[in-house]
């Protein structure tokens, strides 16, 4: 049987260039995505799939993520003076049990392999998760729970895929493969970081989900650098490849990269017309406004 996957790396040292000047002073993990910042829609997926601990591997002016799975004592205790306990309840749920994070730091950008391998130490000898929190993925169950689903079944190293128009491959990850996909879990052959487009194996992009074994960490540790001259975890998953088996499961919803302007505009309103009690009036709001224009 496959060893459980316990914890997850969440890679939040980026500067968040593409969504300037937004994320001068805030991180774009912070960003409020309708009610909430982005991270927190993260954390909950991978919650829902049972990640017990939180590896953050952080960068400088990135201090706000800890504070804010952190408790808030002061704003706690006026709330609860003033008798808003639904309001409490939500910040306490926010709140990351003790001892569920653990915070490390890239001190040099070079690239998202180099990022994961900062969690080497803190993630120890288990298989893990990676979650990259630009992306968001309204899914029930959530993306990862279905992706833990599949590992029981297949184990190994299993990526999130979903299928993107041939004019954007070059900005993703794409698999390769091995064979005409029969269902949702597809065995691969192979994996390239940004292919030009007429290159593309595949138009299968990797969503910014992964289960991997932890036989990873000796490959990213002498990882050379690939597309963009950065350190590629995609480079090293495929050399992984040649001795463990890799899926890809083509999961049940729908991706938001909130990474670029319009499709932080994109995730911002699907979320809000999916609010449980906001929903309704959210997309009352936003046909109205799509009429006056
Ligand atoms: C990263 C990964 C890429 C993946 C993408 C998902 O790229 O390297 O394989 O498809 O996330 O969003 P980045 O967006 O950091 O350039």
């Amino acid at each position: 049987m496959s060893k459980p996957v316990r914890k997850a790396v969440l890679p939040v040292a980026g500067f968040g260039t593409r969504v300037l000047p937004a994320t001068k002073t805030v991180p774009k993990e912070m960003l409020t995505v309708f009610d909430r910042p982005a991270i927190q829609y993260v954390v909950d997926e991978a919650r829902e799939a049972g990640i017990e601990h939180f590896v953050f591997v952080t960068g400088r002016n990135k201090g706000s993520i800890e504070d804010y799975f952190d408790h808030a004592f002061e704003l706690e205790s006026q709330l609860s003076a003033k008798g808003k306990s639904d309001l409490l309840a939500e910040l306490r749920r926010a709140a990351l049990p003790a001892g569920a994070a653990s915070f490390t730091r890239q001190q040099q950008a070079l690239g998202l392999g180099h990022a994961v391998l900062c969690a080497r130490d803190l993630i120890g000898d288990e298989p893990f998760a990676v979650l990259l929190p630009d992306v968001l993925v309204q899914a029930s169950p959530s993306c990862l729970s279905q992706m833990i689903a599949a590992y029981r079944e297949v184990g190994g190293n299993i990526v999130a895929v979903d299928e993107v128009p041939a004019e954007r491959v070059s900005s993703y990850g794409v698999i390769d493969p091995f064979g005409a996909p029969a269902g949702p879990l597809i065995p691969m052959k192979g994996m390239v970081e940004k292919p030009p487009a007429a290159e593309a194996p595949s138009r299968l992009k990797i969503t910014g989900r992964y289960i991997l074994q932890p036989e990873i960490f000796d490959l990213l540790a002498t990882q050379t650098p690939g597309a963009g001259g950065e350190i590629q975890l995609t480079d090293a998953m495929l050399r992984l490849m040649t001795l463990q088996s890799f899926h890809a499961l083509r999961y049940d919803g729908q991706d938001y990269d909130c990474g670029d302007k319009l499709l932080y505009l994109q995730a911002f309103a699907a979320m809000a017309l999916a609010h449980k009690d906001l929903g309704k009036d959210a997309q009352r709001i936003l046909t109205d406004l799509l009429k006056q224009t």
